[in-house]
């Protein structure tokens, strides 16, 4: 049933790739009524825009590489100023070096909690756990709706229809980086650059695990819960 208070302060998803974290954060967005902030995304939009952003990302990303932090670290605070995050919002993707998990404590302390008395509390930092192998078979066979941003997976979750969306009948894409040389690079810059996130977080006692291994409902049952708790401290 979804949570009638729609109080809940930022939600950070944290995880490899393909380890359910975009899959996850609708659920969460749904569930609690606060939009979910996918720097990905916003990235691939700017892209297909062609806009300034787009273009200074469009390589790095399609090497598998993370963008630079002076241009995803602004791109977060313009879309989090926006009304709809007032009462709270998921970070999917963000942060993802530990200069941004620096950067957006700042952001958040000095920026955000003071103009709005809406969201309480410290962020909620979640991470998904998921053995490798299955991360590759997730990544290789994930498509995903152009329409509406369905995700699905041909091993694991398909469509009824092959190749078409559920919901809108819409012919099902796969992402560019979804290939296997561009997967190994970013699994490598997870390695890299991202595990640091996840020891910020964890030296401040402000990290939870959940095993990203399990079907999407549990590993959705465990979020829901952690979030749960975290509302009635
Ligand atoms: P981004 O779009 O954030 O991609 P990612 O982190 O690599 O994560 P994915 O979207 O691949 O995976 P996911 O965890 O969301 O999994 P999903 O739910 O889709 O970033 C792309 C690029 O943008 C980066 O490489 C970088 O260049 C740039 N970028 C983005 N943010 C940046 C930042 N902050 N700084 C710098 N650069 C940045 O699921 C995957 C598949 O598994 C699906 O097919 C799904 O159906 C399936 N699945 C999910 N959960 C389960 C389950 N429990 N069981 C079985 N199958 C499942």
């Amino acid at each position: 049933m979804a949570v009638e208070s729609s109080i809940v302060g930022p939600v950070i998803l944290l995880g490899p790739p393909g380890a359910g974290k975009g899959t996850q954060a609708k659920r969460v967005e749904l569930q609690y009524h606060i939009p979910q902030i996918s720097t990905g995304d916003i990235l691939r939009e700017n892209v297909k825009a062609n806009t300034p952003l787009g273009h200074s990302a469009q390589e790095v990303m399609a090497r598998g590489q993370l963008v630079p932090d002076e241009l995803v670290n602004p791109m977060v605070a313009v879309r989090v100023r926006e009304p709809d995050c007032d009462h709270g919002f998921i970070l999917d993707g963000f942060p993802r070096t530990a200069a941004q998990a620096g950067w957006l404590d700042a952001f958040l302390d000095h920026e955000f909690f003071d103009k709005s008395l809406h969201v309480n509390g410290l962020p909620i930092v979640i991470r998904l756990d998921v053995d490798y192998n299955e991360l590759l078979l997730r990544l290789t066979g994930r498509r995903s709706c152009p329409t509406c941003g369905r995700i699905y997976n041909v091993h694991l979750q398909p469509p009824k229809v092959d190749e078409l969306c559920d919901d809108d009948g819409t012919k099902l894409v796969i992402r560019n980086d979804d290939r296997e040389e561009v997967i190994r690079e970013r699994l490598t810059a997870y390695v890299r650059q991202t595990q640091p996130v996840a020891d910020y977080y964890e030296q401040k006692g402000r990290l939870m695990s959940v095993n990203g291994d399990l079907p999407v409902d549990q590993v959705t049952a465990q979020i829901f819960c952690i979030i749960d708790n975290s509302l009635r401290r």
